[in-house]
């Protein structure tokens, strides 16, 4: 089998953008309702999706009667987003998530960003994160999801197959402790990590993860951005699940 062929993570996903809501990515299934539970209900509530490629939170958020905005860096992830029913209700922009966001400090109540983090490179996690915490309100909460570190042990990264074969947007290795000390480091406090291994459920509805049982997949990271001091590495219900 050829060498899966890495592009920038903009060219990946701008070429992946056509085939990826139809892919049937378990991952993306796994992770839904963990985001649900982690942002609590929304209505009413300024949600910022970052990284929000083709809308999937989005538009959802946007339907539970929360005012969202979204941004990706993809012009062709944000164009199949803007094309769904619902979009309207969505203020979608444009923008490299590794630069200052364009929002005042402390405009949203939820800042979720949702399966992006392998693609920021190491120096620049915890900018990133810091990003989050400014731009969420004093009691507000960022949510962060990740492809579990260990799917790299596994050679596992972001992929799709065009007609070239397999295709990477390129992703970085980074390891559960680089991220939340990334995220301590831009002042943020956890509220809860938890670890999901893949089921006999999951497989079961997708049998391309049957080779993943018992394997950690998907990290989620619910953060304060002004937990008291002294008390930020409280992990409440945190372990593998
Ligand atoms: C795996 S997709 C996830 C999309 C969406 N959050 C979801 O969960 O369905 C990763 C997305 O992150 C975006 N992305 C990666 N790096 C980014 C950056 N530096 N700035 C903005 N978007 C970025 C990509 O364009 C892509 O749309």
């Amino acid at each position: 089998m050829s060498e899966p062929r890495v592009l920038s993570t903009r060219e990946g996903y701008d070429r992946w953008a056509a085939t990826y809501d139809t892919m049937g990515n378990w991952l993306l299934a796994f992770e839904e309702p963990e985001v649900d539970r982690a942002l609590g209900p929304v209505s009413g509530l300024d949600v910022l999706d970052v990284g929000a490629g083709t809308g999937r939170h989005a538009i959802r958020i946007a339907s539970g009667g929360a005012r969202v905005t979204a941004i990706d860096f993809s012009e062709e992830m944000l164009a199949q987003a803007r094309a769904k029913g619902g979009a309207e209700y969505v203020n979608w922009i444009l923008h490299d998530a590794n630069t200052p966001l364009p929002f005042r400090s402390g405009s949203f109540d939820r800042v979720l960003s949702g399966l992006v983090l392998e693609h920021i490179d190491l120096p620049r996690l915890r900018p990133f994160f810091a990003e989050l915490r400014r731009v969420c309100r004093a009691d507000g909460r960022v949510v962060v999801t990740a492809m579990h570190p260990a799917m790299f042990l596994k050679g596992i990264s972001a992929n799709f197959r065009d007609e070239t074969g397999q295709v990477r947007p390129r992703s970085y290795e980074a390891s559960i402790s680089d991220y939340v000390n990334a995220a301590l480091g831009a002042g943020l406090g956890l509220g809860r990590l938890s670890e999901h291994r893949v089921d006999e459920r999951l497989a079961e509805r997708f049998e391309r993860a049957r080779k993943l049982l018992g394997w950690p997949a998907l990290f989620v990271m619910e953060l304060r951005p002004n937990y008291p001091a002294g008390n930020r590495t409280n992990v409440h219900g945190g372990g593998v699940t």
